[in-house]
């Protein structure tokens, strides 16, 4: 039984709503697109898909299954059921990867709030060319004051959400949001896909071209399947631990899964089409679609009011990222370490500020950040590689051996199934917890180790 005091989802719909609010952000539409570009655009995107499939769902349910079952934190939840053994060490690396994710997600969060005063201040109004958003790009990044003082913003609006509890707040915004995103989105697409030149992208997204896959294609189309999902910090674990009884859990999982991917596919439709159409290159980086976004809207009409309910909603999708993210934080702090939710939501929300600065300062305002150590990489896209990739995939396959070997499927399927609803293909769930997860993205880890590809 639910405790009262820890909050729940009202229903099943709530909770689909605000678990596609956390699977549903920068990383469909900030992330997804650039890391396409960065590895070869049709390739990628393959394997992202069969990463989806085979890990992401398994692992989406596997958590909801712990969350379900133990109604704790990623911490308390090992602790329950498996006292006295390190397994909460799993939950602790989730709950450390919240902040690191956290600290660079803020960032980009930032922007996207720059970007959309810049539409209600009417900036995409005219048809701004590929070198013009360039350097309106540029000069928000390079800024310092304007890049600090925008991710301490964002993180305070996610603090404001996070002190007020989970079920009202969150459910109601996402509600919302979430299909008012979707048909944005499916405008935007159709404008870019007709756009000159737009069919170059099309073919670029989705044709294969199997010479590219190099190993660190296949490990960021593994991060990137997992991050996008909220997967392998225990987001869902936490999100799952407020699932009302009686509703179905499986139908909910998948469809989360689902409605998260299509959104990426749909924010690729857009991108691309416009990239080839302006003539951005699609390794551009993380900028990628800051800069090409503002060069389709000045093409539709009224674009401008385009621009804003855009970057509206991309800023409210990063924000009930966000909100996830700081959640899991949080919700430690409250059920192990005694900590009122106000208290927790402020003091691990401004700490996380500190953290976010250097990465706030890693594209052209600090030297040292920008170009972390001599490394050559920025403090933000490691940050965004360390945690977003290679920490998540260490959850992602650590949670898959607790499930499969030490707690056990039929456990996992028991916890899934309480209310009666029936989980389809059980065994194909056992098949991919067991075996494929762990090999996968073992072998995946492993391969990039001994090959010292870590960028
Ligand atoms: N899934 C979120 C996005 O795509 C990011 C996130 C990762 C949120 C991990 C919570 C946990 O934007």
């Amino acid at each position: 039984m639910a405790t009262v005091s820890r909050g729940q989802w009202s229903g099943r719909m709530g909770f689909i709503f605000a678990a596609a609010g956390s699977a549903i952000g920068l990383g469909n539409i900030w992330r997804f697109p650039y890391s396409a570009g960065e590895n070869g655009g049709g390739a990628f995107v393959l394997i992202y898909l069969f990463f989806v499939a085979a890990i992401g769902i398994p692992v989406v349910l596997s958590e909801l299954a712990i969350g379900r079952t133990t109604q704790r934190n990623p911490v308390g939840a090992f602790k329950a059921l498996v006292p006295g053994s390190l397994w909460p060490w799993v939950g602790g690396l989730g709950v450390l990867t919240g902040f690191g994710i956290l600290a660079f997600y803020a960032v980009i969060a930032g922007w996207t709030l720059s970007y959309l005063w810049g539409a209600l201040t009417g900036v995409y109004g005219g048809v701004l060319t590929a070198d013009e958003s360039l350097s309106l790009f540029n000069e928000l990044i390079t800024d310092p004051t304007k890049a600090i003082f925008l991710s301490g913003l964002f993180l305070l609006l996610t603090i404001l959400v996070v002190r007020g509890g989970v079920s009202k707040g969150i459910e109601r915004v996402t509600k919302i949001l979430m299909p008012l995103l979707l048909i944005i989105l499916v405008i935007l697409a159709i404008r870019s896909v007709t756009l000159p030149g737009g069919m170059d992208g099309l073919v670029y997204l989705f044709k294969p071209d199997f010479s590219k896959i190099t190993v660190t294609v296949v490990m960021s189309a593994l991060g990137q399947a997992l991050f996008s999902l909220s997967l392998g910090m225990g987001a869902m674990i936490t999100y799952g631990s407020y699932f009302p009884d009686g509703e179905n859990l499986p139908n909910a999982g998948i469809t989360v899964a689902i409605f998260d991917t299509a959104i990426a596919i749909l924010a690729g439709l857009i991108i691309f089409p416009a990239l080839f159409s302006v003539g951005v290159e699609p390794g551009a980086g993380p900028g990628l679609v800051f800069v090409v976004l503002p060069s389709i809207f000045g093409s539709l009409p009224a674009g401008n009011l385009f621009a804003i309910a855009f970057y509206a909603l991309l800023a409210i999708a990063a924000l009930t990222s966000t909100i996830s993210l700081l959640e899991v934080v949080v919700s430690y702090f409250v059920d192990e370490k005694g900590w009122s939710r106000n208290k927790s939501a402020w003091v691990l929300g401004i700490f996380c500020f500190f953290l976010a600065i250097p990465s706030a300062l890693a594209n052209g305002a600090s030297p040292f950040f920008s170009d972390f150590m001599g490394t050559g990489v920025d403090f933000l896209s490691l940050n965004n590689n360390l945690w977003g990739n290679y920490s998540l995939s260490l959850g992602a396959i650590a949670l898959c051996i607790f499930v499969g070997y030490k707690w056990g499927i039929s456990n996992a399927l028991a916890s899934l199934e309480a209310s009666g609803h029936k989980l389809p293909a059980p065994a194909l769930f056992g098949f991919l917890v067991r075996y494929v997860c762990p090999v996968a993205v073992g072998a995946v880890l492993i391969y990039v180790i001994v090959t010292g590809n870590y960028f």
